[in-house]
């Protein structure tokens, strides 16, 4: 790493150094005075590395002052000393070059490594071919000019083809690396990988939806983040109207001048609306989905649940089709054994509306336990309430142009959480939504 990064350092450096011819004071600055910087680096760097770096810290300065060095030496014109054969002595500086350039490319342990090699030589700019040639071929006299030239030729040649023939051996290695790594050994035991299976929640929809659907209703899904129109206004729940504490809920952060409010749904009913928009009588849907409100959690309260919305619109639908389809349903859901019953309740967007209640499946509707002590899932009621319905508040029509005179329907809103914890004897809702294993695995 510090050799990479101070060798990247001094090239660019060198380049700048060439052009302007400013070799000397680069001397200086990297190796010459006390404060030379390789000498700082050993100083701060190396010196104070932690014991287990301090070999390797070495080793790269090592590496680092060789390369500064060789590319210093580099960038001196050639003296032939007196009484030297010149040939021998070109011939000789070459070969050291050379062998500086065979410990450099030995040093390369990847194709990386071999690129900033390929730069340090090569480069146009600051590569040390370059160098010699600006350095020492053009400053030449002319008896050792075609001397430099030619050793210089050999260099280029020798540096060019080490480093084609250490990239072709590099990537063939690192196919056959590749390869390696890749290959198939068909008598390994194949790795198991357990396979999960549907929520209890997913569970509960898919049983809801198949008794709906064989009795002609049809499945359809909707937006989680509504306007306030869809999931309040046009469900005849005016701003200001007290229902809407019962459903507060999460609004979303939006930029200034946004067209409308947006919000997590609080319940499905904002898809009878986009339904009827849609189709116009008959309409027969369910509607699973998620639902959010600003509940806080406790066994039967999650800020987001799940519900499935009814809703049958035609034109001679009475408020018996009504009863008759949710028994209907339930019986089916809980088995033939359990009653039903209505309560009056309020929906400002049904009329007449009503709460509907089960004999409780645990006690068999007389309130006590096998025990013989009080049932403790209907607390000794025998009921259990189920759920909110009735028949659609013909206020709604107005919203999405039915002919509130010639149309008539029911809807119904099933809390799926609450429904589950009842057909399965659980007593937190919040068990479905922590994903432990030991749980789901009861219900595979
Ligand atoms: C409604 O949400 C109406 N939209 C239902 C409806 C639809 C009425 C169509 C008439 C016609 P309510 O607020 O009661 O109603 O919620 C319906 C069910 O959602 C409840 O019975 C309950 O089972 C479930 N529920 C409500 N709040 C929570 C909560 N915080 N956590 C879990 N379940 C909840």
């Amino acid at each position: 790493m510090l050799f990479f990064q101070q060798q990247g350092r001094f090239l660019s450096e060198l380049a700048r150094s060439v052009e302007d011819g400013s070799l000397l004071l680069l001397r200086d600055a990297w190796m010459r005075s006390d404060d030379a910087i390789l000498n700082r680096i050993q100083r701060n760097w190396v010196e104070r590395s932690p014991a287990e770096l301090w070999q390797a810290a070495t080793v790269e300065l090592q590496r680092l002052r060789s390369f500064v060095g060789v590319r210093m030496t580099a960038s001196h014109a050639i003296e032939v000393p007196d009484q030297t054969d010149a040939s021998t002595w070109i011939a000789s500086q070459f070969e050291n070059l050379r062998n500086s350039f065979d410990e450099e490319i030995n040093q390369c342990v990847d194709e990386p490594d071999l690129g900033v090699t390929k730069t340090a030589w090569l480069g146009r700019r600051s590569g040390l071919v370059s160098l010699v040639t600006e350095t020492q071929l053009k400053r030449a006299t002319s008896e050792l000019k075609p001397i430099i030239g030619r050793e210089l030729n050999k260099l280029r040649a020798h540096v060019e083809s080490q480093i084609e023939e250490r990239g072709a051996a590099m990537e063939s290695g690192a196919e056959e690396s590749a390869l390696a790594r890749d290959r198939i050994d068909l008598s390994l035991p194949g790795v198991h990988r357990p396979i999960g299976s549907h929520h209890l929640i997913r569970q509960v929809f898919q049983e809801i939806e198949d008794i709906f659907v064989s009795i002609g209703f049809s499945v359809v899904e909707g937006p989680e983040i509504e306007t306030p129109y869809y999931n309040f206004e046009a469900l005849n729940i005016p701003e200001f109207h007290p229902v809407r504490d019962d459903m507060d809920t999460f609004y979303l952060e939006l930029p200034k001048g946004a067209a409308t409010p947006l919000l997590l749904r609080t319940h499905t009913s904002p898809m009878q609306i986009r339904t009827m928009e849609k189709r116009k009588p008959p309409v027969r849907v369910i509607v699973p989905g998620k639902v959010y409100r600003r509940d806080n959690p406790d066994a039967t309260h999650s800020f987001a649940f799940h519900q499935i919305e009814g809703l049958a619109v035609d034109t001679d639908i009475t408020f018996c089709d009504f009863t008759g389809t949710i028994e209907y349903f339930v019986k089916q859901f809980f088995g033939p054994s359990v009653k039903t019953r209505f309560r009056p309740s309020y929906f400002p967007f049904t009329e007449p509306s009503v709460e509907f209640d089960v004999s409780c499946p645990f006690c068999g509707g007389t309130g006590t336990a096998a025990s013989g002590g009080t049932c403790s899932k209907c607390k000794g009621a025998a009921w259990i309430e189920l759920f909110g319905a009735g028949m659609v508040d013909p206020a709604v029509y107005g919203f999405v142009n039915y002919d509130a005179k010639k149309v008539s329907g029911f809807a119904f809103g099933i809390g799926i959480d609450r429904l589950a914890m009842l057909k399965y004897g659980i007593d937190d809702i919040q068990v479905f939504f922590q994903n432990d294993v030991r749980f789901l695995r009861q219900f595979p």
